[in-house]
């Protein structure tokens, strides 16, 4: 069997729920804490055995190049200061990985954004990252999908359940037979109306896929938003192969939207050291004179 050794990562979308922070910056860059969300992703793409990885950029998207590019300047400038500390953090973001960078012209979906990357990947399995979910787990969350991967040879879906009022803003899988964590997939819908959700099993933004889904991108066709959807796409496959879904492990967290955003700083902040106790302390004295106001 064929390893995984390339990954996808799509960043040319238009962030529009980010706006107008994401104007001129990509959502990509916002940071969690003090890193950019994408360097989380790239960390979990090297942790889990990846060597190539390729991101799929649009316009208003060089931060990303530059981000994991050396800045001599700054460098020199560091170490010209003695903040070894600081230094290192720099450079660690431009020594992570090799990194490849390829341009979606336009927004056409997801699906369109993989399937820009066909060429770098040929012919053998890849995985794909969105950069919308960070998961924190004791085993890296592509790693779990490839290890599953590695049993079966299909290719694997990474899963979760959300609430049934929160279906139709994800792909959802119909599941059929089960073999603990591991889901046979029946059929895949994008965006539901819960009344017609055939789970609450949403597909989150990690995918082992056997290159033969590259046939299913060349003849799709928009879907829901107009877009090329990945979902659809894999959903032609099940026609096909067999396709299984993972219920990982781990605490998810969604970036792609503000209230998520925001709890995900929190919880990251809270995680540090440094600035567990005063954040802690700000939020008490918050919650005592929101309190004091609403009675
Ligand atoms: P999203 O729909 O979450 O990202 O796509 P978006 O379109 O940037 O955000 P909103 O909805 O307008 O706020 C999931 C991932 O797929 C990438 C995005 O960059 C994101 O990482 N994507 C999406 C592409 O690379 N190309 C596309 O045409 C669409």
């Amino acid at each position: 069997m064929a390893r995984v050794k390339k990954a996808i990562i799509p960043a040319a979308g238009l962030g529009t729920r980010f706006l107008p922070a994401t104007k001129a910056m990509p959502k990509e860059m916002l940071p969690i804490v003090d890193k950019p969300t994408i360097q989380y992703i790239v960390e979990e793409a090297i942790q889990s055995g990846i060597e190539d990885i390729i991101i799929v950029t649009g316009k208003g998207k060089r931060a990303i190049e530059d981000h994991f590019d050396s800045a001599f300047e700054l460098e020199h400038k560091l170490l010209e200061s003695r903040k070894l500390d600081l230094l290192e953090k720099v450079q660690k973001s431009s020594r992570m990985a090799d990194i490849h960078y390829i341009r979606q012209k336009e927004p056409r979906g997801l699906g369109h954004a993989v399937w820009c990357a066909r060429k770098f990947i040929g012919d053998e399995p890849f995985a794909v990252l969105l950069g919308d979910d960070i998961v924190r787990s004791e085993i890296p969350c592509l790693r779990q999908l490839i290890l599953q991967y590695e049993q079966t040879g299909s290719t694997i879906i990474g899963i979760k359940p959300v609430l049934p009022e929160e279906v139709g803003r994800y792909g959802i899988i119909d599941p059929g037979r089960q073999q603990g964590d591991l889901y046979k997939v029946k059929a895949l819908v994008e965006k539901p109306e819960p009344s017609q959700a055939p789970s609450t099993f949403a597909i989150m933004g990690r995918y082992i896929l056997n290159p033969s889904i590259f046939d299913c991108l060349e003849n799709a066709d928009a879907g829901a938003g107009g877009e090329i959807q990945l979902t659809d796409a894999i959903q032609q496959l099940v026609a096909s192969e067999p396709v299984h879904a993972y219920h990982f492990e781990g605490v998810r967290y969604d970036v792609g939207e503000k209230l998520g955003y925001i709890l995900t700083s929190l919880d990251f902040a809270l995680a540090s050291s440094e600035l567990q106790a005063p954040i802690l302390k700000a939020l008490d004295e918050r919650l005592n004179l929101y309190r004091a106001f609403t009675g």
